[in-house]
């Protein structure tokens, strides 16, 4: 029996990298999925290959920086599955910018991604998640936890999201609910390609890099699975890097 059989699990960036690698992860292990993103062909095509282990997928094209469709797709979710075990934020942006260049509207619009894209799935789903004692799984960064040259935005956005699972799971930790997040760094996918960018240093763009390989996005899905499975059901507001020792 999977870890997630009669679960019911709503993930974000479900169409590529680490979002794809957790749906197909929790899929594989029993989990009822609605999955959520921006690119529709792709998502569709997790959808498919989730379907193959033979569990229930609904996917629907939702920007969660657009709270309306947010609200949307909650609502649909709730309908279809009448309730929600896991939550799974993965869907993120990262822009790149010399931070004396950087246009505000790019700030912003990395905020409303990945920080307030975040926060209100979390919000919205809370109610559901504390009726089955449910549990959220995060996806913050290494650039959270230490400095990252020309990327301000995106490492402001993941040390909110980081603080958010911390203040959240003291805030309902009493009432079952579980919420913890993952610091990745030096994993293989689309968002790891060299930035666009002009005149970079590339000793501080490097700080980060792992002292190992990068890593395939199933490494991070294998942690996040974890995480929201019984297995760890004590762990409680924790963040967990996973970044091949790149801030040992
Ligand atoms: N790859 C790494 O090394 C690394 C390191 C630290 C953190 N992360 C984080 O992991 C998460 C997944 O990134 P990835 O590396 O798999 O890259 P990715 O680009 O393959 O995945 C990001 C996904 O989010 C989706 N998305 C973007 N904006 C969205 C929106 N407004 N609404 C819904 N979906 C949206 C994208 O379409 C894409 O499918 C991100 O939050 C990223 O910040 C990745």
């Amino acid at each position: 029996m999977g870890r997630f059989e009669d679960k019911v699990v709503f993930l974000t960036g479900a169409a590529t990298g680490i979002g794809e690698a957790t749906a197909k992860r929790m899929a594989s292990e029993g989990a009822s999925l609605y999955i959520v993103d921006v690119v529709k062909d792709e998502l569709e095509e997790t959808a498919r290959e989730c379907s193959d282990f033979g569990v229930d997928v609904v996917s629907r094209v939702c920007d969660i920086s657009e709270e309306s469709e947010v609200l949307r797709a909650v609502e649909e979710m709730l309908n279809h599955f009448r309730k929600v075990d896991v939550a799974v934020n993965v869907a993120g942006i990262q822009l790149w910018h010399h931070t004396s260049n950087h246009p505000t509207s790019d700030f912003e619009r990395t905020l409303a991604v990945n920080l307030t894209g975040t926060f209100v799935v979390c919000r919205e789903l809370i109610p559901s998640l504390l009726e089955t004692k449910g549990s959220i799984v995060n996806v913050s960064s290494t650039t959270a936890l230490a400095g990252i040259p020309y990327s301000v935005a995106y490492a402001s956005s993941k040390a909110g999201v980081l603080a958010l699972t911390k203040s959240l799971a003291v805030e309902y930790a009493k009432q079952g609910l579980q919420v913890n997040c993952v610091n990745p760094g030096g994993i293989k996918t689309a968002m790891t390609k060299m930035p666009p960018i002009d005149d970079m240093d590339m000793d501080l763009l490097l700080r980060q890099n792992p002292l190992t390989p990068f890593a395939e996005p199933e490494a991070v899905a294998g942690l996040i699975a974890f995480l929201a499975s019984d297995e760890g059901r004590h762990i409680n507001g924790e963040h967990v890097r996973i970044d091949g020792a790149a801030l040992a």
